[in-house]
């Protein structure tokens, strides 16, 4: 009898967080949090960036680049869901572009993609998108000591 009024009082909650979120976020920034396939580390990435934002979360871009085109990428943060949606968001839309079209992607196209964010997280977007042009000039720097 008390598990089930515990049940259902789980259930309500769980509702209610639902709820909340969907009228907070887009479809797209939910999905992306809820499943964040591309969290993590590449085991051998060609180069990382790391980037630590104004409000204390950092992201994290590895990136695996084969003749100037990224192959893989992960993010890592220990930040908000927003930030997970923008990492997740990022590495997918970077994959398969060259290091020149990934470092034209911007915040606004980051937000765009994902249906916008409340403005207070638009932060969120600029921070996975600076960790991945901290990644491109990493890469960068170390082809030109190769050299
Ligand atoms: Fe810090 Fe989202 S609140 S990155």
């Amino acid at each position: 009898m008390v598990e089930d009024e515990l049940e259902t009082t789980i259930k309500k909650l769980q509702k209610k967080i639902d709820d909340d979120e969907e009228q907070t976020y887009s479809k797209v920034v939910i999905r992306e949090y809820r499943n964040p396939a591309n969290f993590g580390v590449l085991k051998h990435p060609n180069a990382v960036g790391i980037i630590k934002g104004p409000c204390g979360d950092t992201m994290k871009i590895s990136i695996e680049v084969i003749d100037g085109q990224i192959q893989d990428a992960r993010f890592w943060t220990d930040g908000c869901g927003a930030t997970l949606a923008c990492g997740n968001m990022l590495t997918k839309t970077i994959i398969g572009k060259t290091l020149r079209a990934a470092n034209k992607v911007n915040s606004k196209q980051l937000l765009d993609d994902l249906d916008g964010l409340p403005k207070e997280h638009d932060h969120c977007a600029l921070l996975a998108v600076n960790a991945l042009h901290e990644a491109i000039n990493n890469y960068e720097i170390q082809e030109k000591v190769r050299v």
